[in-house]
């Protein structure tokens, strides 16, 4: 990913800096369109995993919509012109500003949680008299099988209506004159790597639409299965795209779609993911006790994934690309006064020296939009490889790797 002339750009630029493959993100669009087509599914990019304009101009260039968390996510995704029919809305808790907006926009649809939610939607559609479109996002008790801060299916979590409820939401919703009900919702977690908690979705989705057509003889227009598909952080030049057909074929295998339904998806992290890396300096390696810790530019206010969740992100030593020889053991940790300011414990790398550059994998999702001003840190800037010149003032083919 890395080669020679783009490692002598970056000894050039400021760092901290997230470095996107421009490349990679047009051939996981390709791959992404490709297998959702065939089976003419449609695909929300799921804008918090990452909401850099230029990253959402290509996006939306591939005729993805917009899944939406905030009021200013719904904002950002008609302002960066990707259609208000092709943006969902969901999250816990809108506030009445951002139902408000919403509403105004016309989007497609408003994911819902709860029906104290819904009656303040109906309220607001009355207001502005118009019929308010709504799916019910249900909780469908399925163990993700991920972290259990990305798990979102489960009854303990705040997401999603029980489905013990969902008879009684029904009934309510139906009797609500400015709510249209157009769908059912699902997300259960996200980085998921096994298909089988999608299988067991698709499972319930199939017995949960028997049961509402049987209850209330209702067949809902849409089906939104969320997103979560998760990426290879361990070793991403082995799968740099994830294998979107698979997943695409697995769900058509097990879902059924009723007559005239449309099936949604809203996938943030497997899009953009692997296209991302944090660069960062090594600023000293310090000896300690036991241990060496390398202590890069870079910190938990530019990446905060390994401090909130654990995570852990493939770190290399790009200043040595040469370097077989991964003998060194060091602990790679942030300046940040926090203990947990850490990317990882006992990484094995070559023998590393001060100046030296890192790149931090996978880090086009939940990097640079989690990025925080804690210590009053800068924020880190975004490379583009498809904007850097060679000094003959051609563009920089970044493929072969070093
Ligand atoms: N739809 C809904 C309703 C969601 O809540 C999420 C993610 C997605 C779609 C997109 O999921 P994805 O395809 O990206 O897995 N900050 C965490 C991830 C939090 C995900 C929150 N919801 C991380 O860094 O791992």
């Amino acid at each position: 990913m890395f080669n020679k002339a783009l490692y002598q750009y970056f000894l050039q630029v400021e760092t901290p800096f997230y470095f996107y493959d421009i490349s990679l993100l047009h051939k996981s669009l390709d791959n992404l369109t490709r297998a959702a087509g065939k089976y003419d599914y449609h695909i929300h990019y799921a804008i918090k995993a990452n909401a850099n304009d230029r990253v959402l101009q290509i996006i939306k260039d591939y005729g993805l919509g917009a899944d939406c968390v905030s009021g200013n996510e719904v904002k950002k995704a008609v302002e960066m012109g990707i259609p208000s029919e092709k943006v969902v809305f969901a999250g816990v808790g809108k506030s009445d500003a951002e139902i408000i907006y919403a509403i105004d926009q016309s989007i497609f649809s408003f994911n819902c949680e709860s029906i104290e939610e819904i009656e303040v939607i109906n309220e607001w559609g009355r207001k502005k008299q118009k019929v308010v479109p709504v799916s019910l996002r249900l909780n469908p008790d399925i163990d993700a099988i991920t972290h259990k801060y990305l798990t979102t299916g489960l009854p303990e979590n705040k997401f999603g209506i029980p489905l013990q409820f969902l008879d009684r939401v029904i009934r309510r919703v139906n009797s609500l004159s400015h709510i249209q009900l157009i769908g059912l919702h699902f997300h259960i977690g996200s980085q998921i790597r096994e298909l089988a908690p999608y299988i067991e979705l698709c499972e319930k989705v199939n017995s949960i639409q028997d049961i509402i057509y049987k209850k209330h003889g209702l067949l809902l227009e849409h089906i939104n299965l969320g997103g979560g598909l998760g990426i290879n952080y361990e070793d991403p030049d082995a799968e740099p795209i994830p294998d979107f057909e698979h997943f695409f074929d697995t769900i058509h295998e097990h879902l059924k779609v009723r007559e005239g339904q449309k099936v949604h998806f809203e996938l943030g992290r497997s899009v953009v993911g692997q296209m991302g890396s944090l660069i960062s300096k090594v600023l000293y390696i310090k000896k300690g006790l036991n241990k060496e810790f390398m202590i890069l530019d870079a910190g938990m206010t530019d990446l905060i994934r390994p401090a909130l969740y654990g995570a852990q992100h493939k770190i290399q030593n790009i200043s040595r690309p040469g370097a077989q020889i991964k003998n060194y053991k060091y602990d790679v940790v942030g300046p940040v006064c926090e203990t947990s300011d850490s990317f990882d414990d006992d990484v094995m790398l070559p023998k590393t020296k001060r100046g030296d550059l890192v790149a931090i994998r996978s880090t086009g999702a939940y990097g640079e939009i989690m990025v925080s001003q804690y210590t009053l840190r800068n924020k880190p800037k975004a490379v583009y490889s498809d904007e850097i010149r060679t000094a003959s003032g051609n563009p920089l083919v970044i493929d072969e790797i070093v």
